[in-house]
């Protein structure tokens, strides 16, 4: 994949939004209708609730399979038309030099949009606050970047009240930009745009609640759409009964390996970290584990005091599972069903390159193909066709002697593939390009093992086809192997998602950067990447399994080739050490 991005060089195009300078024209007019289209939707969600809408504008498109033009109108919109009408000016004159070729298609090449910017006051410095809110009710990713040195992806995001409140979970308490605290505790925030900022800490594998507080910050959104118009691949009510698309191109979508996010109720909007198809009672269902429980408080959302986890499982037909436990104890606080409204959004932006028989044995595409995309920083998904086309996302990618395995931990038990189990317990998995998977239970919230277990399947392997730029590659002494660093701290201050790689096709590995950090003097970058689960030898020298007595390995990598690693038995508040060392990374940005 080519990236299409010249320079992290800002443009001011209209309206104090940002665009980022690109190099085709083409790619431009798609960015272009992108924000075309975030107007009109923002007008839309404006009248949240309102079902009538007007279709306003019509730009004629060869290509309609890339773009139609359902745009919106909703009320007090009357001081954009004007803007409007210029904006609709440009794209007829950049599309004038327009020819045969695809590429106003490349949606999957167009990069992370600035989208909002306000201060801690919540008032608007860059961008719209609706744009945010049609992103986020479009099933787009948000991210975000707080004051000036730190980004993280958002897990989940609420609107409500016209704002948008997004958890940041995936953090342990620091100790400066680039180490662990001894005591280590989650921290965890939310966001939103009235520019409140919550955190709330717990110990890592217990109950101690260390605190709570809020306070003011200015917060900059990105957010990657990932097609255009912005409409669900499938969308339901609550009764399960369909609003849009078509149950049979979900279907589809999930057996192509493609990222699934959902919208429920036109207000939340979370991703499914593992799906699969129910082929007889013909459903989709989709699980999310990653939300810490909260209500509202004065016409805000907050965090729960005593929080829980609420593990959410939904299904096509408008099922919702609610499986609540509180953090770090095993103690229920609640299993209970709902039904609600949704509209599953499809990320198209996933190609399969590899399958394998349970033995391992080449069916189509290549395991070259997937180890040199893990290497160059892609993303990963697998599936199992024969487990009901299970699909999930890789959270780190180990290589050995040219096979692949991806550790996947975002599993809670299943009774069905619309219900938890009452007793729930993480459910990890380690799939290898061997066909071998390694199954590991241990109880939600304590360190009690329930099991292992090993099977022989066939699997497809999918990368992800978005532009992933290596612009650092560092030695464990900090020295530049090639690159910038410099780029990379503009790159993470973008809004950047970022992967870290270490190794090569012998020994290798690779892994999302869950929180990033820049360094006091705007030099270094450190990275914090939290779910990974203890990992030994296997059997098989091409394989690597979960230990037994699990820790959780924490670790934050700097561009110095520090690298501090924070170990924490599974499900307590024991520590199995703490240490720093020094390796070289590449790093890769998607932006
Ligand atoms: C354009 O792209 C779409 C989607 O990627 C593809 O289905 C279509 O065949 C392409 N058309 C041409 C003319 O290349
Ligand atoms: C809610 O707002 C009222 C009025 O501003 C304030 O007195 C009260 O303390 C707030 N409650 C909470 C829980 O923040
Ligand atoms: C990913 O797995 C490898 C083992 O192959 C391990 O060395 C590495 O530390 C893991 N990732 C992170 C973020 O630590
Ligand atoms: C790194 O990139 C910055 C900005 O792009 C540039 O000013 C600087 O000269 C570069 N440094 C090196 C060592 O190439």
């Amino acid at each position: 994949m080519q990236n299409k991005i010249t320079s992290l060089d800002f443009h001011t195009l209209y309206d104090g939004v940002q665009f980022r300078r690109l190099q085709t024209p083409r790619l431009f007019v798609t960015m272009k209708l992108f924000f075309v289209e975030i107007l009109f939707a923002c007008l839309l969600a404006a009248s949240l609730g309102q079902s009538v809408v007007k279709p306003i504008g019509r730009v004629h498109m060869k290509r309609s399979h890339c773009v139609n033009n359902n745009y919106y109108k909703g009320p007090n919109c009357e001081n954009i038309d004007k803007q409007l009408t210029e904006i609709k000016q440009e794209i007829r004159a950049l599309r004038s030099g327009d020819n045969n070729d695809n590429s106003s298609c490349q949606i999957c090449s167009s990069p992370w949009q600035l989208v909002y910017h306000h201060d801690a006051n919540g008032n608007a410095v860059a961008g719209w606050k609706y744009a945010l809110i049609s992103a986020v009710l479009s099933g787009s990713r948000v991210r975000v970047r707080v004051g000036d040195s730190y980004c993280a992806e958002a897990d989940n995001v609420h609107v409500y009240a016209g704002h948008v409140f997004a958890q940041l979970l995936w953090h342990v308490s620091k100790n400066g930009w680039n180490r662990f605290q001894r005591d280590a505790y989650w921290w965890w925030t939310m966001v939103s745009t009235d520019g409140i900022m919550q955190m709330t800490r717990y110990n890592v594998g217990s109950n101690t609640h260390r605190g709570t507080n809020s306070k003011k910050t200015s917060i900059t959104w990105y957010v990657q759409v990932s097609s255009l118009p912005a409409t669900p691949s499938y969308s339901h009510k609550a009764d399960g009964s369909r609003t849009q698309g078509n149950l049979n191109d979900l279907e589809r979508s999930v057996k192509e390996g493609k990222e699934i996010r959902c919208v429920s109720a036109k207000s939340y909007s979370f991703p499914i970290q593992n799906v699969a198809i129910n082929s007889q009672l013909k459903f989709i269902s989709g699980q999310n584990v990653d939300h810490i429980s909260s209500s509202l408080v004065n016409n805000s959302i907050q965090f729960q005091s005593n929080a829980y986890w609420w593990f959410t499982m939904v299904t096509s037909d408008g099922l919702r599972d609610m499986s609540r436990w509180t953090v770090g104890i095993h103690q229920s606080r609640g299993h209970s069903k709902d039904k609600v409204a949704i509209e599953w959004f499809t990320d198209g932006c996933w190609e399969e390159v590899f399958s394998h028989d349970a033995n391992g044995r080449e069916l189509s595409g290549s395991r070259k193909l997937l180890t040199s995309a893990v290497l160059s920083g892609h993303r990963v998904r697998f599936q199992i066709p024969t487990w009901r086309y299970y699909t999930a996302e890789a959270d780190n990618l180990s290589i050995r002697n040219g096979h692949v395995t991806a550790q996947a931990l975002k599993h809670v038990s299943k009774k069905s593939l619309a219900e938890f189990q009452n007793d729930a317990y993480w459910y990890w998995l380690m799939v290898s390009t061997t066909g071998s998977v390694r199954a590991t239970r241990y109880n939600v919230g304590e360190h009690k093992h329930r099991s292992n277990s090993l099977n022989k399947v066939e699997v497809k392997w999918f990368i992800d086809t978005r532009p992933w730029k290596k612009v650092l590659a560092n030695d464990k002494s900090g020295n530049v192997l090639s690159g910038n660093q410099s780029i990379l701290v503009q790159a993470v201050k973008a809004g950047a998602d970022v992967r870290c790689v270490q190794g090569d096709e012998i020994t290798g590995y690779a892994y999302k950067a869950q929180n990033l950090a820049v360094s006091p003097d705007g030099k270094h970058v450190s990275a914090q990447a939290l779910s990974h689960v203890s990992m030994t030898a296997a059997p098989n020298p091409n394989e690597v399994m979960i230990q037994p007595n699990a820790y959780w390995w924490f670790t934050i990598v700097a561009t110095t080739g520090f690298r501090d690693v924070s170990r924490w038995s599974v499900g307590a508040h024991v520590s199995r050490g703490h240490t720093n060392d020094k390796v070289g990374h590449e790093w890769f940005v998607n932006y």
